[in-house]
């Protein structure tokens, strides 16, 4: 394959790194490794707090318990999710007994159809959960409107956007909280991870005891004995202050992250460069082709949306040819999906549906070079000239 969706992103030094730790016969799981990555991924984000678990899945998870405690939502309140994103940003609403509210996406940022979303709001509204998709900001200006006028929790999905920036501040900064992916083949990875970032005292606090079995001595130790005293009749190292589960990562992770974090920068650096010559290369077909664009994306990959289906069918056939292996959009309209169907109304979801039939990307990442872009435009020219065009 000459271009595939993810690269082997972990290098020699890396590796070098994790042996030397594994040799070093230190405790492996959850303990100071972790405690130095959340606090240097932090440093990077610019926010106060930020709690490592084992992937964007759990990180999500873990906020939206966390959050519903926190503010004490009743079961079937309701949370506002895009139509289109990685199914467990949807998931976690329903596990924790809240109401998903399904809105559309819109065709220049990927985010929500703002307008639909604002109509969807009731009085059972508690929280809008935003995913910034493909490395595209959302228009946090709107979303903050919203929220801030009918009293909204707001959660950022980051997970495909470490390092997009809405108006010079770094997504996963604009809400309560953010979560991320370390997952093979996002921004940077630490093999499997997630984090969750926040500037709330109070919600990390949560974060904390809900990550391991709602232990109390997993809080800042400075609180111990204040809670201790509270409770003389329970050994405080097994008090358990709520309930909790075990979203912890390990040490070996924690490494991971933080030699990959050194370099995220420059990652996103490559990625963004790449980005600009792919806006370029698909604003020159605009009978043909849907351009996005963005100033502060981070980029996750090249999004080819298409106002034909058919033609859509056959680029991703000639990429195919060419050894460039490409993916729907995300897991396209999840309304469709077999988990959502009976919410899906088609009528609702015009450009959900879009994405689901007329689009698809392909990889981009720091391995992807100017000579590969050149290969990319020369292919793009013969077949937007229709001359390689097999339907
Ligand atoms: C938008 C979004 N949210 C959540 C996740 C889940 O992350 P993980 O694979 O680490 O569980 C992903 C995964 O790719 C994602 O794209």
């Amino acid at each position: 394959m000459f271009w595939k969706l993810q690269e082997d992103a972990l290098t020699e030094a890396d590796l070098n790194a994790l042996v030397d730790f594994i040799r070093s016969k230190e405790r492996l799981t959850q303990g100071p490794r972790i405690r130095e990555f959340e606090q240097a991924y932090a440093k990077w984000m610019g926010c106060k707090y930020c709690v490592m678990v084992n992937s964007g899945s759990s990180a999500n998870l873990l906020l939206v318990g966390a959050v519903k405690e926190l503010k004490t939502w009743q079961d079937g309140d309701e949370v506002i999710v895009p139509a289109v994103t990685w199914p467990t940003t949807i998931t976690p609403v329903m596990q924790c007994g809240l109401k998903p509210v399904y809105v559309d996406v819109n065709l220049t940022d990927l985010s929500f159809d703002y307008d639909q979303l604002a109509k969807k709001i009731t009085p059972r509204t508690r929280g809008i959960f935003v995913a910034h998709l493909l490395g595209f900001p959302a228009d946090m200006d709107r979303l903050r409107t919203l929220a801030e006028k009918h009293d909204l929790a707001l959660l950022e999905d980051c997970c495909e956007s470490q390092g997009a920036k809405w108006k010079g501040e770094k997504v996963g900064n604009l809400g309560l909280a953010g979560t991320f992916s370390l997952y093979w083949g996002h921004h940077m990875t630490a093999i499997e991870g997630g984090l969750i970032t926040t500037n709330s005292q109070e919600l990390y606090h949560l974060l904390l005891l809900k990550r391991s079995h709602g232990l109390a001595r997993e809080l800042p130790p400075e609180l111990h004995a204040g809670i201790a005293a509270q409770y003389p009749d329970i050994d405080f190292k097994f008090l358990f202050l709520t309930d909790g589960t075990n979203f912890r990562s390990t040490e070996l992770n924690a490494i991971l992250g933080m030699c990959q974090l050194a370099r995220l920068d420059e990652f996103i650096r490559q990625r963004n460069h790449n980005f600009r010559r792919y806006v370029t290369l698909c604003r020159r077909y605009p009978d043909d082709l849907i351009a996005l664009d963005g100033a502060e994306v981070s980029s996750f990959s090249f999004a080819f949306l298409f106002h034909d289906h058919a033609l859509k069918e056959a680029f991703q056939k000639t990429l195919a040819k060419a050894g460039i292996e490409s993916r729907p959009i995300i897991g396209g309209n999840l309304m469709r999906q077999p988990f959502l169907r009976k919410h899906y109304r088609p009528a609702e979801f015009p450009n959900a549906d879009l994405l689901h039939e007329n689009a698809f990307y392909i990889g981009n990442n720091q391995f992807v070079t100017d000579e590969r872009m050149d290969v990319l435009d020369r292919l793009m020219q013969k077949f937007f000239a229709r001359e390689t065009i097999t339907k």
